[in-house]
């Protein structure tokens, strides 16, 4: 049954009615919003690259957990900086890295914001790859000790979920089985499962000071022409003991979103990377796009592709938008 019949634009006459037909919702509840923290004290200093972000030093993370926690923002992400970086990334696995002396801070603070942490190598080794070099090559074996070691000291300081974004494999099941021998079994696993090695982390790497000095992640980060392989991803992370897998960046690879969620019963993140965020910072700093509405518009696309999670740097700036 066609026109004139059938009439589309019933269902979007007015505000009211647009609002009861709407399949896509955006919530507070399903963002995690990363934060920085860095070595030293009464620290709050802005990351060039990235507008509206800062390091933290753990004595001053607190207060931004506190402002998250009560946007309703349910969880953050943190990723820390070491003191001094070495070919083994030893301040990673250090009972009081810069990230454990944060999760104590945070947790003591704010008890119910979740802590997730970024578990690799990456910003920790003086050559910035994500595992141990071996006759210039990324060693993939050693390299889980040193993750599932990391992952255990969060865990230890009190955090409530593990990230592993270092794309070796194998490594959600050495963390699980760690964890599990340590008494952390309560502890879930979101693994970064489908992470293409992409352009997009740029203003990311210069916060993190995690470039690589030499050669690129492609030996191990995924190849962007590819979704089947994804799917494979996925699956094996689950097999291997992950609760919920991620697809990263998100935006471009809203199609591996959407498999991902057609295809697998575990909760789907997706990640709005630094450079996808700042496309849209410079392009409404130039007057070019109302960014409010895009960053709006941008999330609910990766919602509506299926992810249950979104892990973006505009959490705070759209959960203040959702609630006014
Ligand atoms: C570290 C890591 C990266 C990001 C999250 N964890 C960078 C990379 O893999 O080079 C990117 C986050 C972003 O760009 O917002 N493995
Ligand atoms: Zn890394």
């Amino acid at each position: 049954m066609g026109f004139p019949t059938t009439r589309q634009r019933r269902l979007r006459v007015n505000a009211p009615m647009r609002r009861l037909v709407c399949q896509t919702k955006l919530s507070a509840d399903n963002f995690v919003y990363p934060l920085f923290t860095c070595p030293g004290t009464n620290t709050k200093k802005p990351i060039s690259s990235m507008t509206g972000c800062f390091h933290f030093s753990p004595d001053k993370i607190a207060e931004e957990a506190i402002e998250v926690a009560s946007l309703g923002i349910p969880a953050i992400l943190l990723f820390g900086l070491p003191e001094q970086k070495d070919a083994v990334g030893s301040q990673a696995y250090s009972e009081d890295s810069t990230v454990c002396q944060a999760i104590r801070q945070i947790k003591k603070a704010v008890p119910d914001l979740l802590v997730i942490t970024d578990v690799c190598l990456c910003a920790y080794t003086d050559h910035g790859h994500c595992g141990l070099i071996k006759e210039g090559k990324v060693d993939n074996d050693p390299t889980l000790e040193l993750l599932a070691k990391m992952a255990l000291t969060h865990a230890k300081a009190g955090a409530d979920m593990i990230a592993p974004s270092d794309m070796m494999d194998g490594r959600v099941g050495k963390i699980r089985s760690t964890l599990d021998a340590a008494g952390f079994s309560d502890i879930p696993i979101m693994s970064y499962a489908a992470k293409y090695a992409s352009a997009y982390y740029g203003p990311f790497r210069e916060a993190a000071h995690s470039t690589p000095q030499q050669g690129d992640r492609k030996s191990y980060q995924m190849d962007p022409g590819n979704s089947r392989e994804a799917i494979r991803e996925m699956k094996l992370d689950i097999e291997e003991g992950a609760d919920i897998v991620m697809v990263k960046p998100a935006l471009l690879y809203l199609d591996v979103i959407c498999r991902a969620s057609q295809t697998f019963d575990v909760p789907i993140a997706a990640y709005h990377v630094s450079g996808q965020y700042m496309m849209i910072q410079a392009a409404a700093e130039k007057g070019l796009i109302d960014r409010d509405a895009v960053m709006l518009e941008t999330l609910t696309s990766i919602k509506r592709a299926g992810a249950d999670i979104v892990i973006t740097y505009f959490a705070k700036a759209a959960a203040s938008l959702l609630k006014a």
